[in-house]
């Protein structure tokens, strides 16, 4: 199975203490955003895939849907996840997303949250969701925004005083591995560009419903450091429906 930075203790723990983490999806800044993508989940299939600690798939249940499975890479998230599921409908896999396999026309919905940018192949991706949707089923997922992901380390550019210059965006063009600072670690995250995500999608059976670049909400802009996420888009939100 492939490495995963999340079963990393240190990291584990620095992750567990984001707000995303503790206070769930109203932790998370895009998710407002989100929510309002999502649709009605009364008697759906649902995939999540990357669901770390199975906020979406809580979120789902709870909305009714028949039966949810959330797949994840790491043990200690996935631990974390079926504490806190108190739903006997869903079922959570430890597996990759890239391996991860389900039979044809199996959900309604699929679902991804801030994982996709961790896989080197989208259009795998949209290939494989495209066989276990049912058509006409829904596809919304977060990705961290290409703009984002460019140059890699995902931090700005300070001036000798620590005053924030810029955020630095170079290399676009040139997709694949790169190093990023997330929570003083070293993670290993793939660039792609917006033709990868869009065109990934357009050419393996899905039409694109709505594309938003999430800003954050006015209530976290007193959060430190989120008046900063004004100055660049950190995030990419699609929907695009199995055809
Ligand atoms: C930023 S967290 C997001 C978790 C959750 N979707 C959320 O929004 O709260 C990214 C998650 O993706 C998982 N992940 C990273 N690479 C993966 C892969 N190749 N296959 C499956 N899961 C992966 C990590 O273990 C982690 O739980």
């Amino acid at each position: 199975m492939k490495e995963n930075h999340y079963d990393n203790p240190e990291f584990f723990e620095k992750y567990s203490q984001m707000n995303r983490s503790t206070q769930g999806l109203q932790g998370a800044g895009e998710w407002q955003t989100l929510e309002k993508l999502l649709p009605a989940f009364e008697d759906k299939t649902v995939l999540d895939l990357g669901c770390g600690y199975g906020w979406h798939c809580i979120y789902a249940a709870e909305h009714g849907a028949k039966a949810v499975v959330g797949v994840d890479l790491s043990e200690k998230m996935l631990a974390v996840a079926r504490s806190k599921t108190h739903f006997a409908n869903v079922r959570y896999e430890q597996n990759s997303i890239e391996e991860a396999d389900f039979p044809e026309n199996t959900f309604d919905v699929v679902l991804s949250s801030l994982a996709f940018h961790y896989v080197e192949n989208f259009a795998a991706v949209a290939k494989n969701v495209h066989r276990y949707l049912k058509p006409g089923g829904e596809f919304i997922f977060s990705v961290e925004h290409p703009i984002f992901t460019a140059y890699g380390t995902q931090d700005w550019y300070y001036d000798e005083t620590g005053k924030i210059l810029h955020f630095p965006v170079d290399n676009y063009f040139y997709e694949g591995q790169r190093t990023a600072n997330f929570l003083g670690e070293d993670i290993t995250k793939f660039h792609k560009t917006l033709t990868t995500y869009l065109d990934g999608l357009l050419t393996n059976g899905f039409q694109i419903e709505r594309l938003v670049e999430p800003m954050p909400p006015e209530d976290m802009l007193t959060v430190p450091g989120m008046q900063d996420e004004m100055r660049r888009p950190m995030m990419l939100i699609v929907k695009a429906v199995n055809q």
